[in-house]
């Protein structure tokens, strides 16, 4: 998507190893629709060239502060204030300590003391080897430049270049391109905790069979990541599904609808906003065979007995928080035709203020989607469109809601 469109990055690069997945990051704000100024120290250039960043972001590549291109030969104020964000990736130990003082001997730190804090942040992916990461001073350093307006983007755990293993990796591209964009959404949800649920649920026949249903989960996770970059604390319950946790989202893997309910009542206590994404199974089997039942050559089937899952929604939507409004709930409903009558229907039998319709089949499996917003008021169709920019309106729709 262009989440990034009409947005002039300043990706500023100091010495380490991380300097190599750089370069990816930089294809992936251009790929987002950003455009990008490249601004490399000294030590940056022992570990990749300028001409791959030139390549890379289509500009050429500054160095050095006392760079002639610039007409005013003030590169440090003018490429700070054309900037809408200002990333360090990666922000070596030395570079934070240079920032943490407010030191300006090259160009990147010249240009980070520069740059007007109000309006231009300053984002920070720190690489280096565990025991610098651990290192008190690195810590200090951290909390002061934080503390002076910096966002600190954290760190990767894993294998370092040096062969040790720890805190201390730069974030991975993929990763560092969504907190960027996560940087300039609106922060409609802050201060709220938002409870998700997602994906099918998996009812076991024996050990090794089960039912389940089509969901991809791809709503609900798109749902969770939206939350998050409106700056809401997530917990995201899932049923089983192979996606990528969203950064910054608390995830609790389930399999049952059972195991769904116990997830979810534990974690509505602390929510404010309930979002019902997942297709919960409406059945389980009776029993669940502790061992594979075996074909016996009879020619004879077993016989399933069903009964019915609770409905985690409804269960929620008539708890004493939700009724008094401390805790907004959204349901979904997966129709495969009179969209609006049964989406109207569900929200009454569900308690819920707010049902989101969608056409199962349209949606199940698929990265796009369209839906139907029914609440007291009436109903709003969200045109279809790719599932995390329609998550990202009905979270301003949910905000709005909790505004009145
Ligand atoms: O009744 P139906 O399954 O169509 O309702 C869909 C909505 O209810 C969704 O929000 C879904 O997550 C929720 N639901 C639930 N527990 C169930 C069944 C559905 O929370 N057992």
């Amino acid at each position: 998507m262009n989440d990034l469109a009409g947005k002039h990055i300043v990706l500023g690069l100091s010495g380490g190893i991380a300097c190599y997945k750089s370069a990816e990051l930089c294809r992936g704000l251009i790929r987002a629709g950003a455009t990008v100024q490249v601004v490399m120290t000294e030590a940056a250039c022992q570990f990749i060239t300028p001409v791959t960043m030139q390549a890379l972001s289509g500009r050429p590549v500054v160095v050095s502060q006392w760079d002639a291109r610039e007409g005013n030969n003030m590169p440090h104020i003018n490429f700070s204030r054309e900037a809408d964000a200002i990333v360090v990736a990666p922000a070596s130990a030395d570079f934070i300590a240079k920032l943490a003082q407010g030191r300006a001997d090259e160009l990147l730190s010249l240009m980070c003391l520069a740059r007007p804090s109000g309006t231009v942040p300053l984002l920070l992916a720190p690489a280096m080897n565990r025991e610098m990461w651990a290192h008190p001073a690195t810590q200090r350093n951290l909390a002061q430049v934080q503390a002076d307006g910096a966002q600190v983007l954290g760190v990767g755990v894993g294998d370092q270049a040096c062969g040790e293993t720890g805190d201390g990796r730069m974030l991975e591209p993929d990763e560092l391109l969504d907190e960027i964009v996560a940087r300039f959404q609106p922060k409609l949800l802050r201060g709220e905790h938002v409870l998700v649920t997602a994906g099918p649920t998996f009812e076991a026949i024996d050990p090794v069979r089960g039912l389940t249903n089509l969901s991809s989960g791809k709503m609900g996770f798109a749902i969770a990541r939206a939350a998050r970059e409106a700056g809401a604390q997530v917990t995201l319950v899932t049923g089983p599904v192979a996606l990528p946790t969203p950064r910054g989202v608390q995830r609790v893997d389930v399999r049952s609808a059972l195991q769904m309910q116990a997830a979810v009542q534990a974690a509505a206590p602390q929510a404010s906003v309930f979002v019902a994404a997942a297709a919960v199974a409406d059945w389980r089997p009776a029993t669940s065979a502790d061992q594979k039942i075996k074909k016996d050559g009879s020619g004879d089937v077993p016989a399933l007995h069903f009964v019915e899952n609770p409905d985690i929604l409804a269960g929620v939507a008539a708890s004493e928080r939700a009724r008094s409004g401390a805790l907004y709930c959204v349901g979904f409903a997966a129709e495969s035709h009179d969209l609006l009558a049964h989406a109207q229907a569900k929200r009454q039998r569900k308690g819920v203020p707010l049902l989101v319709g969608n056409i199962g089949p349209e949606t199940f499996g698929r990265d796009d989607n369209t839906l139907l917003l029914v609440d007291e008021r009436g109903s709003i169709e969200l045109p279809r469109g790719p599932k995390l920019g329609l998550a990202r309106q009905l979270v301003a729709e949910i905000a709005r809601r909790l505004a009145r």
